[in-house]
């Protein structure tokens, strides 16, 4: 499979069959992705961005979890799997669960449902994106169910884990093959230097992977 990282907290994630967009906040100048499905931990601004012109343009499926994808609905996407935390939900070419995470999600002022993270099983790999979340000690249930290969983890600090508790996550509680760091640099409060996320995660099981903003890479 192919990841690319949008920026932010959005990533592409394409196989032969599916072409999954999660948090699809990104610069429209510079990127234009074709999915056929899109998933969304919340209903923030920077994570639901461009989610309705997208499934409205390529039909695409939005996922995620129940007030979030009415939210979604009420506005006029054509095509919606309302879901929300617990067990795994089969799209065939892939599974998601929906996870708890520890923050909140609204339009800014009025609260749609919760936030959340999630695991996305596919062609046999478990990808963890934690949404925007604080630390909590649940992550380390979350990897002993579903051993992951890859982490997406939040760096960013004021909204979310800063550099120092997605480090612990990582080698503490969630032990991943691959830590990926996202949600830093976009705005000022969350300006955070990924180098330091890596030198953290040395000698530890994990392998850190940063990418560049428009970056791909296999897996
Ligand atoms: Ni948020
Ligand atoms: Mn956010």
């Amino acid at each position: 499979m192919k990841i690319t990282y949008l920026g932010h907290s959005c990533f592409t994630i394409e196989t032969n069959d599916v072409s999954i967009i999660i948090d699809p906040f990104y610069d429209e100048n510079k990127f234009s992705p074709k999915p056929s499905h899109v998933l969304v931990t919340h209903a923030h601004l920077d994570h639901i961005g461009h989610s309705l012109s997208l499934c409205q343009k390529h039909n695409a499926l939005f996922i995620s979890t129940f007030e979030v994808a009415n939210h979604i609905e009420n506005q006029g996407a054509p095509n919606v799997h309302h879901m929300h935390i617990g067990g795994f939900v089969d799209f065939e070419k892939f599974k998601i669960k929906f996870t708890p995470a520890l923050h909140s999600s609204s339009d800014g002022v009025n609260n749609i449902g919760v936030a959340a993270g999630i695991i996305l099983n596919i062609e046999d790999k478990n990808i963890y994106h934690a949404g925007d979340t604080g630390l909590f000690g649940d992550m380390a249930l979350i990897a002993k169910r579903h051993p992951l290969d890859i982490a997406m983890l939040p760096i960013g600090g004021n909204f979310t884990m800063d550099i120092d508790d997605a480090v612990y996550a990582v080698a503490e509680l969630l032990k991943p093959k691959i830590a990926v760091p996202m949600h830093y640099n976009t705005f000022p409060p969350i300006m955070a230097n990924p180098q330091k996320f890596s030198e953290g995660l040395k000698n530890t099981y994990t392998k850190p992977i940063i990418f560049n903003i428009g970056e791909s890479k296999d897996f």
